[in-house]
């Protein structure tokens, strides 16, 4: 329950899963593909649930899949289904616009499908202590340089200072809806916040809440699966 002094409102999560998943290798869109026999996407809509922080969600898949998607996700949940777009940021798009009134987004790709409940409720607590930007953070471990086109090195930043940044991502409604006004591109939604001049906080993330991108992700995932039994929705 909200306290004294917290900020109130129900919060809608944006779920982008619209991607084709080229550096996967699957024979269908990334988020389709199982892992321990359960499609990514269902894994990370019943994270979503299993926090047990989020009012409603909203998932964005390719226009030919939308037909199948409602047999993948829990039956309970307030879950809708709109159609994604070319790039991210379009499918992100889309899923705003569907949306109706709410005080909180979480964006959260579906490519990040063993995020663990106790993350996504974190980032909603910053929120709710009023931070309109919350972004998941956890620190570089390779050494990251910058190069120019030909390869060669043109710097090395301190790598003390960089983090490495996750989903979901937090926000209050109006900081998204002005970021996403403004035509534009980045690889997440806190990078079109910033450029607002919105302050943007980081909690700690978790190393479970990796993006599976490629073959090797997907094997890493099958086996933390096994591991560990998925989780399902309360
Ligand atoms: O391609 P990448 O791994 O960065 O995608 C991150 C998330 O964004 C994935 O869950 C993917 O399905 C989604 N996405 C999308 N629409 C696109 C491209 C990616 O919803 N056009």
């Amino acid at each position: 329950m909200d306290g004294p002094g917290r900020g109130a409102g129900p919060v809608t999560a944006l779920v982008p899963a619209a991607g084709r998943g080229v550096r996967l290798g699957a024979d269908e869109p990334k988020a389709f593909v199982p892992i321990g026999g359960t499609p990514m996407l269902t894994l990370a809509v019943n994270g979503l649930v299993a926090a047990a922080v989020v009012d409603e969600i909203i998932v964005m898949v390719p226009a030919e899949h939308v037909d199948r998607t409602a047999a993948l996700l829990p039956p309970d949940a307030p879950v809708r289904i709109v159609v994604g777009g070319a790039e991210r940021t379009d499918s992100v798009r889309a899923g705003l616009a569907a949306a109706g009134d709410t005080a909180f987004f979480l964006v959260h790709d579906a490519a990040r499908a063993l995020t663990p409940p106790a993350l996504i409720a974190r980032v909603v607590d910053e929120l709710r202590a009023g931070h309109p930007a919350v972004v998941p953070a956890l620190p570089v471990v390779d050494t990251v340089k910058t190069v120019d086109s030909g390869g060669k090195v043109t710097g090395t930043p301190d790598r003390g200072a960089l983090r490495a940044i996750q989903t979901p991502q937090g926000f209050a409604a109006g900081a998204l809806h002005a970021a996403y006004a403004d035509a534009g591109s980045a690889t997440d939604d806190a990078g079109l916040v910033e450029r607002l001049g919105v302050e943007v906080r980081t909690v700690a993330g978790d190393p479970l809440a990796f993006k599976i991108t490629t073959p090797l992700d997907l094997r890493l995932a099958e086996s933390l699966l096994t591991a560990r039994p998925a989780v399902t929705p309360c």
